[in-house]
């Protein structure tokens, strides 16, 4: 019989953690309803105490997700255990998760504390967590260089005390797949109440490892499996959820393994991630790449055509990249539209459908073909809009390579009374005029971080997609804009950029601290 594995799912914690994948309030929520449409277990919502918006999206997450388990990290102690408790309470299934570290390095330099106080600090911390909540996880940091007889010691004790969920997190990426199989086997073996408790695994990427290790992890008997989506994550990332979960579905033989997740939903949920953080994907990265369905080389062409098994072990179909049979245009009525819309797994209510087809009929007109992915694109866009305080009205740039390039910017503040506000600005090229010119009107100075421009189709009126982080002394703002001129694709992700700085203002100003 195929044994049950549960995904939990950390993007929102780890991979919200790595640099410049942060994500505001909606988008936190929108992640975590797509993590949920995408059927993982476990959805990590956050580190509740680490700040006040951590705690309110932990919060709101376990108020907005019915069909997962939602846990929030707490380091061993008294306060993050009652923050994390505070935030997850009225979850339909909440967990809390407490980390303490028990490798010789950790103890002595990060936590001064000697193996004794570990293992006691441990005990306490679960017992004083199971006196809010029945689900505990207990995660040994750095557990792949701890002692071994140690590790058994702290698993034992944390069972004892109930933690129902025993993680043995590779946090540095140092473990071999051979080595953690080893692991887990002893941990089972050694660990005289581990029928008690699932045993999870949380791999890091330092040594391109994570997935391997954490399917070797499951071969030796974890039932848990920690991912995120794209694989981000601190350093160089966390195992990929959508390379785990494919290798368990593609080799059943070999895994004998059950998950829950729906495998069509991720392809969406890959580019709902980059989308909001503005991290692209390598395009030759396993399953979610652009190229990992791309057949260049004739001979694999001409098999591919020929019977499709000769060079494709899993379907774009079976990750949710259907076949786009369908043309969508100008001439597309609102049932066309809204059919296709739910091919693509998308159920709007009317308003969302009335909005929805009121752009894609704007976008069909500057456009010939609307594609699936266009249709993502302006979907995924609205899903995740913050307040548009300032909203763009009109700009004209004026650029050439015998002149300096000149942008004339018009805003329009919607702070209750509607207030015109247009600058005009010169600039090192036309973005960069443009983007003085929004500065002008907003009165900051933002250093611009970084600026992308990728197309969402193929063809020459493709759609552009622009992002930028802009920093304003310590706190870094991304935006995004879609449109088929990429100025205009430019301008409105520096709007967006700043619609979102003023909406996470906004919100640190109501958030008790
Ligand atoms: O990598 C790690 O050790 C972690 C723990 C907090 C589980 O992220
Ligand atoms: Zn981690």
């Amino acid at each position: 019989m195929s044994r049950r594995i549960y995904i939990f799912d950390t993007t929102l914690r780890d991979g919200e953690q790595s640099p410049g994948c942060s994500m505001n309030l909606q988008e936190k929520i929108e992640v975590a309803r797509q993590l949920e449409r995408m059927k993982v277990d476990i959805i990590e919502a956050g580190f509740a105490i680490s700040s006040p918006g951590d705690f309110q999206s932990v919060k709101a997450i376990a108020e907005t997700i019915k069909d997962c388990t939602v846990a929030s990290l707490s380091r061993a102690l008294p306060q993050d255990i009652d923050r994390s408790w505070e935030a997850i309470k009225n979850a339909v299934s909440p967990r809390i998760h407490v980390f303490l570290a028990t490798s010789p390095i950790h103890m002595k330099y990060k936590l001064r504390m000697t193996p004794d106080e570990v293992l006691e600090r441990a005990k306490s911390m679960v017992a004083y967590a199971k006196k809010y909540c029945s689900d505990i996880e207990f995660s040994a940091e750095d557990a792949t260089r701890s002692e071994p007889e140690f590790l058994y010691k702290v698993f034992e004790v944390v069972i004892n005390e109930g933690a129902t969920v025993i993680n043995v997190p590779d946090t540095v990426g140092y473990t071999t797949p051979d080595e953690f199989y080893e692991l887990i086997k002893n941990i089972k073996e050694n660990v005289s109440n581990s029928d008690k408790a699932q045993i999870a695994v949380h791999c890091h990427n330092d040594l391109g490892m994570a997935v391997a290790n954490t399917l070797a992890a499951a071969r030796a008997g974890a039932t848990q499996l920690e991912c995120t989506i794209n694989g981000i994550g601190e350093r160089a990332g966390n195992a990929a959820v959508e390379e785990v979960v494919m290798a368990i579905k593609t080799r059943p033989y070999l895994y004998n393994m059950d998950v829950r997740l729906d495998t069509t939903q991720i392809s969406r949920s890959s580019k709902l991630i980059s989308s909001i953080t503005g991290v692209p994907v390598q395009p030759n990265k396993a399953i979610v790449g652009a190229n990992a369905f791309a057949h260049e080389s004739g001979i694999h062409q001409h098999g591919v055509l020929a019977e499709k098994s000769t060079y494709e072990i899993i379907t774009p179909e079976s990750i949710g990249l259907g076949k786009n049979n369908m043309v969508l245009g100008k001439h597309s009525g609102r049932h066309a539209f809204e059919d296709r819309l739910k091919t693509l797994g998308y159920n709007l209510n009317k308003d969302e459908l009335d909005e929805a087809f009121n752009k894609f009929k704007i976008l069909a007109d500057k456009k010939k073909v609307v594609q699936d992915a266009d249709l993502e694109v302006l979907l995924q866009h609205k899903a995740v809009q913050v307040p548009e305080i300032y909203k763009l009205d009109r700009f004209v740039i004026n650029t050439g390579n015998t002149i300096t390039a000149t942008a004339s910017v018009r805003l329009i503040k919607q702070n209750g009374d509607d207030q015109v506000i247009e600058e005009v600005s010169t600039g090192d090229g036309p973005i960069d005029a443009a983007f003085k010119a929004i500065d002008k009107i907003a009165g900051v100075t933002f250093t611009l971080e970084d600026y992308t421009l990728r197309s969402v189709t193929e063809g020459q009126d493709a759609q552009g997609e622009a992002y930028v982080k802009i920093r304003l002394g310590s706190r870094l703002y991304t935006g995004k804009g879609v449109s088929t001129d990429v100025f205009e694709a430019s301008v409105l992700s520096y709007v967006n950029a700043i619609n979102k700085m003023i909406y996470e203002e906004k919100l640190e100003e109501v958030i008790p601290q």
